[in-house]
């Protein structure tokens, strides 16, 4: 059955526990659940951290979907509001584990739409994200939700600075973007989202980043301390960043 995302927003189904309470309050926010929604169709392969509300979208938009979560009862909860709304699980996968303990034996290049909404935490949503990024298509959409968390924030801030995604939506709660090319495993100097967090080796490699970093010195310690630092740092023995 095609999903009425409208009737679905209005009463959406508590498939979450919070302090022994169920809650609906977890799910993906209304412009997240429209952008998803948009994209899929059936028969894509979809893969998704974490379950709920979202797996009722990719199950009613009939994608061949794998939804990996550690909790049994939410699966129970979503098997059970499907059938009672009607719609198929039938091509829904649910492997009950955390995702850092299986991603990485999803296929790779495989995927048409990929949603990361599992754990949050450092480093399994950056576990996620490298093993996502793997097994989905060239052409593929990855959806990052949750952008409020720090985590989550780096991961489409990378994306945003990186030639293999074109981010197509950031806004303050989730990342949309478009797998282009494989740069996944580029070491860090082909990296700018990197380099610019990073300390150069040396004045002469990097003129225009350390002019930058002697001015903001300058202009928050003055003179007498930033010549100091430029005198150790030509020396070598200065930690560079720590006047960043
Ligand atoms: C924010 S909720 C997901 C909301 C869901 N996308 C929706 O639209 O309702 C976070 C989910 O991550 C799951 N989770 C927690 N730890 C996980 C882990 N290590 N691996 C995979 N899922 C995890 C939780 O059980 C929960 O389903």
């Amino acid at each position: 059955m095609a999903i009425n995302l409208k009737t679905l927003l209005a009463q959406p189904p508590k498939l979450h526990e919070k302090d022994g309470q169920l809650v609906s309050i977890w799910r993906i926010d209304h412009t997240t659940c429209v952008e998803l929604n948009t994209r899929l169709k059936p028969g894509m392969n979809t893969l998704e951290t974490g379950s709920g509300l979202s797996t009722i979208i990719f199950a009613a938009n009939r994608c061949r979907h794998t939804c990996i979560v550690p909790i049994k009862g939410e699966v129970d909860r979503i098997q059970d509001y499907c059938s009672s709304a009607s719609i198929d699980t039938s091509n829904v996968q649910f492997v009950i584990a955390k995702s850092g303990e299986v991603i990485h034996q999803m296929s790779r290049s495989a995927y048409d739409v990929i949603l990361i909404d599992g754990c949050h935490g450092f480093p399994s949503a950056f576990v996620d994200f490298y093993y996502a990024t793997k097994a989905l298509r060239l052409g593929g959409t990855l959806i990052v939700d949750d952008l409020h968390i720090d985590t989550c924030n780096l991961i489409a801030s990378f994306m945003q600075s990186d030639a293999g995604w074109d981010v197509v939506l950031m806004n303050q709660r989730v990342a949309i973007g478009i797998k282009v090319s494989d740069t996944i495993d580029n070491e860090w100097i082909r990296q700018p989202f990197v380099v610019l967090r990073s300390n150069p080796p040396s004045v002469m490699s990097r003129p225009l980043y350390y002019a930058g970093v002697g001015l903001r010195s300058l202009l928050a310690e003055g003179v007498g301390k930033t010549a100091k630092k430029v005198v150790r740092k030509l020396s070598g023995a200065t930690r560079w960043h720590a006047i960043r």
